[in-house]
């Protein structure tokens, strides 16, 4: 065999591989070799020219060789969903009538509160987990609610089906609206620190801890304050939800009179760090933005969510023209759609509608938006050393799409460039295209369990 050393268990795939960099939003590396060491690394990514002096140095055959059908078959990177409420699932696709805060009060705060029957957690989480998984999503950044012990069940089921994931139990100590979805105060962080210890003990490898307090209008300030003071001192991984519609905003400055605005209110309770990222952002003004950029804390961009709760258009090129780091995310299920692509196809119209709007507004182009479900989404978890595009020295997460599969939602021609079939994929594609999916190296769709 070869050794450990020389990355035993090498695997090598010769095909078309697609992915964004910081200075190229889509990059078609074609023909390429890529080779993944054992323990799921990215080890070499070179042009095929180089095939016989990179098998000498890593002891390779030919025929072990894995070839891409031309054309046919090509990698992509895992997408990252950067938000998304996996205890959200049972409503996906319904209960879109409402806005937001009518919309939590009458649907979503009834959903959650199921989970503390630890085996709808079970089985409701392998159906979220399994259906994201084999919609490319290989990193996820989870809600899972209240409950700690349902919460590790996420994490559980997370780790048993191989994907990468932070996962938060949700802290919330107010809900008028719905008293009997909330914590104590003094449980809220008790149990925040519970699901950490534990978590921590298990040694799920892909599975992160994120401290979640709901947002601002389920918070105490002193729950804020603790949480804050908490993920400073053990330098942890925060989400919650900022400037989603604007009701809501008006409804957080009144609560908050002495703050200067929503960022502000984060901010002061310590929640506004590098290793922050906040779900939607469509209300925050230039100078939040700035606040962000100067914190380093990331925005997820939600648009179908934002569509579908009529919360309004988030401008992702003006946050990025001012610097913040951007994702996007489901928001499953103020989003209806589980499916990262669908993402890109609603950031897509986002973009389109506020070019109508402004005659030189300068929309972001397909390939901006598929960095943004990539290499964006690495970044906006503090992932991209590890994740996000295909470099030597990052994790093999990446999803082989397959374009001649039966029943394709998409059809390609002869003289399709392999950006249109590439753009057909993004615009029409869908899992039956994604014919194999790996984390880390590891094949984790088909699927690795039951
Ligand atoms: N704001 C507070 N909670 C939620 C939630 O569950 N979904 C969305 N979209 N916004 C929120
Ligand atoms: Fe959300």
């Amino acid at each position: 065999g070869v050794p450990a050393a020389l990355g035993g268990s090498l695997r090598v795939f010769k095909g078309t591989f697609i992915h964004s960099t910081d200075t190229s939003p889509l990059e078609i590396l074609e023909p390429c070799i890529l080779g993944v060491n054992g323990l799921g690394k990215i080890v070499f990514i070179e042009t095929v020219d180089k095939e016989q002096e990179l098998s000498e140095k890593w002891h390779f055959k030919r025929e072990n060789i894995r070839e891409l059908q031309p054309r046919a078959e090509f990698f992509i990177p895992g997408l990252i969903d950067t938000h998304i409420h996996a205890s959200q699932y049972p409503n996906m696709g319904a209960c879109m009538d409402l806005p937001l805060l009518e919309w939590l009060v009458k649907y979503t705060f009834p959903v959650e509160a199921k989970f503390k029957d630890l085996k709808f957690a079970e089985d409701t989480y392998s159906k979220v987990v399994r259906r994201t998984l084999r919609n490319g999503t290989t990193t996820a950044c989870y809600f899972a609610t209240i409950h700690t012990d349902s919460s590790l069940k996420l994490c559980e089921v997370v780790d048993r089906l191989g994907q990468r994931a932070f996962v938060g139990k949700v802290c919330m100590d107010l809900n008028e609206l719905f008293p009997e979805y909330k914590e104590l105060l003094s449980e809220s962080v008790n149990e925040t620190e519970r699901f950490i210890a534990e978590l921590a003990g298990r040694e799920y490898p892909l599975v992160k801890p994120i401290v979640t307090p709901r947002f601002v209008l389920s918070c105490s300030a002193e729950l804020m304050q603790r949480l804050g003071t908490f993920v400073t001192h053990n330098n942890l991984h925060i989400q919650s939800h900022i400037s989603e519609s604007r009701k809501e905003v008006e409804v957080v400055k009144k609560t908050f009179p002495t703050c200067k605005n929503y960022s502000d209110i984060y901010n002061r309770h310590g929640l506004l760090t590098d290793k922050t990222i906040m779900a939607h952002g469509v209300y925050l003004s230039d100078q939040e933005l700035e606040l962000f950029r100067k914190k380093g804390a990331a925005i997820s961009h939600c648009p179908n969510s934002n569509f579908s709760l009529c919360s309004g258009l988030f401008d992702a090129r003006n946050a990025l023209n001012h610097k913040v780091i951007i994702g996007l995310g489901t928001d499953v299920s103020g989003g209806y759609s589980p499916s990262m692509l669908n993402a890109v196809r609603s950031a897509i119209d986002v973009t389109k509608i506020l070019s109508l709007r402004s005659s030189n507004y300068e929309k972001l182009s397909y390939q901006e938006v598929f960095r943004l479900a990539t290499l964006g989404g690495s970044k906006a978890l503090g992932l991209d050393k590890l994740i996000g595009n295909f470099e030597v020295g990052k994790d093999f997460d990446a999803v082989l799409v397959k374009t001649n599969v039966p029943d394709s939602p998409f059809d390609v021609f002869p003289d399709d460039p392999q950006k249109d079939i590439f753009q057909k994929f993004l615009f029409l594609g869908d899992d039956r295209n994604m014919i194999e999916v790996y984390v880390a190296g590891r094949k984790v769709v088909p699927f690795l369990a039951p």
